[in-house]
C-alpha cells in the first residue's frame, strides 16, 4: 500500500475518494458544517432527506459531489457513544471498507477526526490500513488460470490528520499496520494455496526468496541433515509421503548486537494432513491445506519485523511435511526416537503436528533464545473450545504467555489461556514409550499442549493453537492471516 500522512486537511484535494467521518448532529459541527459549506449544503441535504444521519457504521457514497475535487464522496457514521473501542473501530472500519471496495475506489483521503475523537489516532490509522488490505485481498489462483481473478491494483491512501503531533501518530501506525498487512497477505497466500502446489519444498523456496528480498540469513535442513541430527519424531511422519520434509530456519538480525538473543518463532508447516494411517473422514479434508499456517505467520511476522527494521533478533523454524497414507506411513502403535532422546509411541497418526514441532523445538535450544513461541494449527478441539475468533495459549513462562495474550489484544488478534497443568501429563502415559502422542478425547487441545512441554524444558515458552483462528469465519473458506497480528505486535513489544 502506498501511503501518505497528512498533518492538515484540505476539503476541496484532489482525490478519487474522499472519505470523512461524521457523527450525528442537528447541529452540524464545525466539521461538518465546513464540508456543507463547500458542497452548497450537500450535508444539510442528506440529513434532511433521511439519507445520513450519522448513525454507528453507516456509510452514504455521493459519486460528482459538487465543490469538492473528489470524484466520490464518501461519509462514514461515528454514532453517539462518547467513545468507541479498537473492536468496534475495527468493526465500523470493516463496514466501510468493504464499500470502498464494491466501489472500486483504489485511490482514497481520509478526514478520521470524528472517529480519532471516539478512539485515538493510532488506532484509528492502523485499523485503516489493515480493515483496507483484508478488504483488497484476493487470492490469485495457483497455477494461475486465465478466467481467475486478477492480483488486486497497489492502493493509494492518504490520511488527512489535525496536526503534526497526531499526524506522526498515525504514521507511525499506519506504517505497522502496513507492514503486517504484507505479513498478512504473504501468510494468506500460502494458506490458501492448493497442497500440491505448496509443499515442503515450495516452502523453502519462498523463505530462500524472502532472504533475498529482506535480508534474511535462511538454511533449508535436508531430510539426510535431520537425520543426522537425530530427528526421528519428525522423519517418522514424512516418511509416509514422497514430498521431502524440509526444516526451515530464517534468522532477521535487527539487533546492536548481532549476538544477543533471539525471540524464536516455531510454526507448524503440513502442507497437507491426511491424517495418515489414521485418515481423516473426507468431508472437509481439503481445507487441510491450511496445516501449515503456523508456518505461514511465521513467515509473515518475519517479514513484518524485516519491514519494521525492528530493533531485535528473530529466528524463524520451521518443520515442514506431509501427512499421508502409504506402506510405510508411521502405523499406530510404532514407537519413535525423537532428538531429544525421548520416546514416543504413536497411538494416532493424525497427531502429527506435536512429531515433527518436538524435533524443531528441540533443534531451536542450539540458538539459545530469549522467549520461544510456536504456532500450530494443532488441534480440532481448539475450535471447539474458542470457534474461530480467539487463538488457545498455554506455556511454561506466565510473563510469555502473558505478553503474547497482552499482543494479542493491541492486534485484536486475541488469544485465551488454558491450564497447562501437571495433572493433564498423566494423559501422555504411555506403556511402550516415554510418551504417546495422544491424550485420550478430553482437553485435547491442553494434552497436545502438555505433550510439547516435554520439548521446551531449556526455555521460556508459549505455544499457541491457531487451527481456529487461522481459517474461516468471518473470512469464509479462507486463510485470514493470523497469527501474524499477533506475532508481530509480540516482537514490537520486545523492541
Ligand atoms: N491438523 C490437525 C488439527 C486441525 C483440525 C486443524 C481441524 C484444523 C482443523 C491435527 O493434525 C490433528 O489432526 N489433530 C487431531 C488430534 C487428535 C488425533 C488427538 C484432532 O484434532 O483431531
Ligand atoms: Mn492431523
Ligand atoms: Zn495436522
Amino acid at each position: 500500500m502506498k501511503i501518505q500522512v497528512k498533518s492538515s486537511f484540505n476539503p476541496t484535494l484532489k482525490t478519487d475518494c474522499l472519505v470523512v467521518a461524521l457523527k450525528p448532529a442537528k447541529k452540524l459541527s464545525s466539521q461538518q458544517s465546513e464540508l456543507n459549506k463547500v458542497t452548497g449544503g450537500l450535508i444539510a441535504r442528506l440529513q434532511e432527506a433521511g439519507e445520513f444521519d450519522a448513525t454507528k457504521a453507516q456509510v452514504s457514497v455521493t459519486p460528482a459531489p459538487a465543490g469538492l475535487n473528489a470524484k466520490k464522496l464518501v461519509l462514514i457514521g461515528t454514532g453517539d457513544t462518547k467513545s468507541l473501542d479498537s473492536e468496534e473501530i475495527r468493526d465500523l472500519l470493516t463496514t466501510l471498507a468493504k464499500a470502498l471496495k464494491e466501489n472500486k475506489v483504489n485511490e482514497v483521503s481520509f478526514e478520521l477526526s470524528a472517529l480519532i475523537a471516539k478512539s485515538d489516532a493510532a488506532i484509528v490509522a492502523r485499523q485503516t490500513i489493515e480493515t483496507l488490505g483484508d478488504a483488497a485481498y484476493q487470492y490469485v489462483m495457483q497455477p494461475k488460470s486465465v478466467t481467475g481473478p486478477k492480483a488486486a491494483k497497489e492502493m493509494k491512501v492518504t490520511l488527512c490528520c489535525t496536526d503534526r503531533k497526531q499526524a506522526a501518530e498515525a504514521k507511525k501506525a499506519a506504517m505497522i499496520g502496513d507492514a503486517i498487512n504484507n505479513g498478512k497477505t504473504l501468510a494468506k497466500d500460502l494458506g490458501n494455496m492448493p497442497g500440491n502446489v505448496c509443499t515442503p519444498s515450495y516452502l523453502a523456496s519462498q523463505a530462500r526468496k524472502l532472504s533475498k528480498s529482506h535480508g534474511l540469513k535462511v538454511k533449508v535442513l535436508s531430510e539426510k541433515d535431520m537425520s543426522d541430527l537425530g530427528m526421528g519424531s519428525l522423519l517418522s511422519v514424512s516418511k509416509g509421503s514422497r514430498e521431502p520434509a524440509k526444516l526451515i530456519v530464517m534468522e532477521y538480525k535487527g539487533a546492536k548486537n548481532k549476538k544477543e538473543a533471539p525471540h524464536a518463532l516455531v510454526g507448524k508447516g503440513l502442507t497437507f494432513d491426511a491424517g495418515g494411517i489414521s485418515l481423516k473422514p473426507s468431508a472437509k479434508m481439503d481445507e487441510m491445506k491450511y496445516d501449515m499456517c503456523g508456518a505461514a505467520s511465521v513467515f509473515g511476522a518475519v517479514v513484518a519485523a524485516a519491514e519494521l527494521e525492528l530493533p531485535i533478533n528473530v529466528l524463524g523454524v520451521v518443520p515442514s511435511s506431509e501427512n499421508l497414507p502409504d506402506g510405510i506411513a508411521n502405523k499406530p502403535g510404532d514407537v519413535v526416537t525423537s532428538m531429544s532422546g525421548q520416546t514416543i509411541e504413536i497411538l494416532n497418526t493424525d497427531a502429527e503436528g506435536r512429531l515433527i514441532l518436538c524435533d524443531a523445538l528441540t533443534y531451536t535450544e542450539r540458538y539459545k533464545p530469549q522467549t520461544v513461541i510456536d504456532i500450530a494449527t494443532l488441534t480440532g478441539a481448539v475450535i471447539v473450545a474458542l470457534g474461530h475468533q480467539t487463538a488457545g495459549v498455554m506455556g511454561n513462562d506466565q510473563e510469555v504467555v502473558d505478553n503474547l495474550i497482552a499482543a494479542g489484544e493491541t492486534s485484536l488478534d486475541h488469544a485465551w489461556q488454558l491450564p497447562l497443568k501437571e495433572t493433564y501429563k498423566k494423559q501422555l502415559k504411555s506403556d511402550y514409550a516415554d510418551l504417546a502422542n495422544i491424550g485420550g478425547p478430553s482437553a485435547g487441545t491442553i494434552t497436545a499442549g502438555c505433550f510439547l512441554s516435554y520439548f521446551t524444558e531449556k526455555f521460556r515458552w508459549a505455544h499457541l493453537d491457531i487451527a481456529g483462528t487461522a481459517w474461516g469465519g468471518t473470512a469464509g473458506k479462507r486463510a485470514t492471516g493470523r497469527a501474524v497480528p499477533a506475532l508481530t505486535q509480540y516482537l514490537i513489544d520486545r523492541c
